[in-house]
């Protein structure tokens, strides 16, 4: 998990511790399809029954906070992050990285610090660059400290007295932030059985358990998601858009994780539809999480709301810096380059994951078509947290435990490592997975 890569390794085992109440433009629906979103998913391995025992994602509306039982206080915002800084790498095989290893520093050799403005031309020359890539006008775009920065600059703009209805599994920002901020925060379920496909009717009906239909609702998701790595289709995300639409919202995905796909395959939520906003990085699949830089970028519907959204990363910074907006120009010249460790450990150590993801007894899988991560559900075990723990201690491997996705009985698993590492990561997880299990049965 690049959340944490490679922050924590020398602190290993330390224990840690506006918006305008305007409403978006009224858009035409798209027509919903709801029988699309059940049909299950064929790359979906399913066990063909459930023992009683295992955890069920609950399927109720309302969001609720999780909690975290090693967390080093009480009321964090954002657990996951505590435990990614210091916990998420204790081991010799880091399969908890859902991003590429830092670029080198040697990338940035010819920079000098920039002292200029950024408005005189780092920061137009950024945006206009990342405009040019999304293939949205320059109007649309607003530079943020990392996506990260993005998503809370949306929440402060937009989730105020607003209903938000938020994946789950989720990254934990998400919840949060919509915990946070929204009047009415929502659970949008995504199953494992239909491939965490994320279905309009599910949206709809998550918008009408709120107790105010008329204050607007917003969708607020990830796209790959951030655990599972299930790609929506741009139809899929104008049909949930329309559901936005219809109560006055917008559907917010934060889409980081598609830089992993070949470019011919990526589905920008900004140009899929009118009421969509990218959010976005360099972080996960170039390894320049480092530079800070990120961006949000509009639907056509959005645009003329770009001030509320600036006005909002003013809250988070007020100038950004400019040398960084300069190396972000310079790694968007070069993004080829840097996507080729990306490519490697797809082409090379994906599909030593995909192949355990088909065939390990101990678990269900949904086998995700790009990027690093999966997330399997663990037959039979409910508290992935002390499986997680189990597999530091006994497997050296280390995985994120479902319940920072607000998913226990499951674990992110990723496949950042040489081939040869990985399987050997893979070999011992099976081993203390399977022992892991056998006691879980002995016990019940
Ligand atoms: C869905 C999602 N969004 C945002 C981030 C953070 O991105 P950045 O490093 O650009 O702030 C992460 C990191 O794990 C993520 O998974």
């Amino acid at each position: 998990m690049a959340e944490a890569q490679g922050r924590c390794r020398q602190r290993r085992r330390a224990k840690a511790g506006a918006r305008s109440g305007r409403k978006l433009a009224p858009r035409r629906a798209d027509k919903l399809d709801a029988s699309a979103a059940t049909t299950p998913n064929p790359s979906v391995r399913l066990a063909p029954m459930r023992a009683p025992t295992e955890p069920t994602t609950p399927d109720a509306a309302v969001l609720t906070p999780q909690g975290w039982a090693g967390a080093p206080a009480q009321g964090l915002a954002f657990p996951y992050m505590a435990w990614a800084h210091h916990e998420s790498q204790r081991t010799r095989s880091p399969l908890s990285n859902s991003g590429v290893p830092k670029a080198p520093s040697s990338t940035f050799e010819s920079l000098r610090i920039a002292l200029e403005h950024p408005s005189q031309s780092a920061l137009p020359a950024f945006e206009a660059a990342i405009a040019g890539r999304l293939g949205v006008a320059p109007e649309a775009v607003v530079a943020t400290p990392g996506a990260s920065g993005g998503l809370a600059a949306v929440a402060l703009w937009l989730f105020a007295g607003a209903r938000v209805a938020v994946e789950s599994p989720s990254y934990e920002q998400l919840r949060s932030l919509a915990l946070r901020f929204a009047k009415e925060p929502l659970r949008l379920p995504r199953r494992l059985e239909t491939g965490y496909d994320c279905s309009p009717s599910d949206l709809a009906t998550a918008f009408d358990s709120a107790r105010d239909s008329s204050i607007p609702g917003h969708a607020f998701l990830t796209n790959t998601h951030n655990p599972s790595g299930a790609k929506l289709p741009a139809r899929r995300l104008r049909e949930l858009a329309g559901v936005c639409a219809d109560r006055g919202g917008a559907l917010v995905s934060c889409d980081i994780y598609q830089e992993f796909l070949p470019e011919a395959e990526r589905e920008w939520t900004c140009r899929a539809a009118t009421n969509g906003v990218t959010i976005g990085s360099l972080t996960k699949a170039y390894g320049l999480g480092p530079l800070r830089l990120g961006w949000v970028a509009l639907g056509e519907a959005l645009v003329h709301r770009r001030h509320e959204l600036r006005d909002a990363t003013y809250l988070l910074w007020v100038d950004p810096p400019t040398t960084t907006l300069a190396a972000g120009v310079f790694a968007l010249q070069q993004l080829d380059q840097l996507g080729a460790k990306a490519r490697e450990l797809q082409l090379e150590s994906k599909p030593i994951l995909d192949q355990w993801l088909r065939t390990s007894p101990h678990i269900e899988a949904f086998v995700p078509t790009h990027g690093l991560v999966a997330f399997p559900r663990v037959r039979g075990v409910v508290d992935t947290h002390a499986l997680a723990e189990r597999l530091v201690r006994e497997a050296q491997v280390d995985v994120v435990p479902g319940e920072f996705f607000g998913a226990p009985g499951h674990l992110r698993v990723a496949c950042g490592l040489q081939p040869a590492e990985l399987k050997a990561a893979l070999a011992r997880l099976s081993a203390c997975l399977a022992s892991h299990v056998a006691e879980q049965g002995l016990k019940r």
